[in-house]
């Protein structure tokens, strides 16, 4: 069975928010779509999720939040990933530190860590934490652990951070296995701070010897003197949405179709075996491209 939509767009990849909270508070953050969450699914309700999700061929699940690392059943939510299906992870890095071991032994293949600017004082600002040090040796242990490859998700703000983009490709260059992701920020929180993403991607491509289009051709890959760059445009790229295969769980049970629209979640809370199916199947038809 495989889950194809009105577009014919097949659904083969999982977004599970396991969890609302965060230990950082970034002005911007969209925080995954969740609005007023009711409590978070327990292990049980993740493990049908997944049987079911398998069942319908899903091939990948990212753990995303909130900060998924800060539940205290994460190691146990990886090993309920059934095999053959890959599942990677969205962190801010914070506790990457000790638990990228950890995390490798229970099954987990890879993580992209948020992370806007590599200077201390700007990092305080956007996050109001002082651990840019802890994300920074998170992402070493995540390297050395072969959480690979990891992936540095850069939302590109306006003044904040736009003048950090030759730091960063100095540092992916001098990292193996690192890729730096940038991404176009989405109003959110009433935050305004749009960097110019599409100067950006011309100087990129510009500057790129090699540009590779990815399976999936929603996203473009860079390759500058040896850093890897990739550009993602959920707003000003409507091949964002044509090619998306994607379906969000919420962290409190609700299944979403859309990362930007709220009206169309469909609740599965407390349902599974047909009726859990059938809910998936009814979500999935529900999906639309969205065009603002
Ligand atoms: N716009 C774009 N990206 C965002 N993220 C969080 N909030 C926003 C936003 N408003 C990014 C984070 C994280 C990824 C999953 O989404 O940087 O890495």
């Amino acid at each position: 069975m495989v889950l194809e939509d009105h577009f014919g767009r097949k659904v083969t990849n999982l977004r599970l928010s396991i969890t609302p909270r965060c230990n950082l508070d970034c002005y911007y953050c969209h925080a995954e779509g969740e609005v007023q969450p009711r409590e978070e699914l327990s292990i049980e309700e993740i493990r049908e999720i997944l049987r079911v999700g398998a069942k319908f061929g899903i091939r990948s699940v990212k753990l995303t939040g909130g900060e998924p690392l800060l539940r205290k059943d994460i190691l146990d939510i990886i090993r309920a990933v059934p095999d053959g299906i890959e599942v990677s992870l969205t962190t801010n890095g914070t506790l990457l530190e000790g638990l990228a071991h950890d995390l490798k032994a229970a099954g987990l293949s890879r993580v992209n860590v948020s992370l806007d600017t590599l200077r201390p004082e700007r990092y305080r600002e956007i996050t109001k934490r002082d651990l840019l040090d802890r994300v920074v040796r998170g992402i070493r242990a995540a390297m050395d652990a072969g959480l690979t490859p990891v992936k540095l998700n850069m939302v590109l703000l306006k003044d904040v951070n736009e003048d950090e983009i030759d730091d960063f490709l100095a540092y992916v260059r001098d990292t193996d296995d690192l890729i730096l992701q940038v991404i176009e920020l989405m109003e959110f929180n009433e935050c305004t701070l749009h960097g110019d993403v599409d100067r950006l991607e011309r100087e990129i491509a510009e500057h790129s010897k090699e540009i590779l289009t990815r399976r999936m051709h929603h996203r473009k890959k860079y390759c500058m003197d040896g850093a890897e760059v990739e550009v993602v445009r959920p707003l000003h790229n409507t091949e964002f949405c044509a090619y998306c295969n994607r379906l969000r769980v919420t962290s409190d049970g609700y299944l979403k179709p859309c990362l930007l629209r709220a009206d169309n979640h469909v609740d599965i809370r407390g349902k599974h075996g047909e009726e859990l199916e059938a809910l998936f199947m009814q979500a999935v038809q529900s999906r639309e491209p969205f065009f603002k």
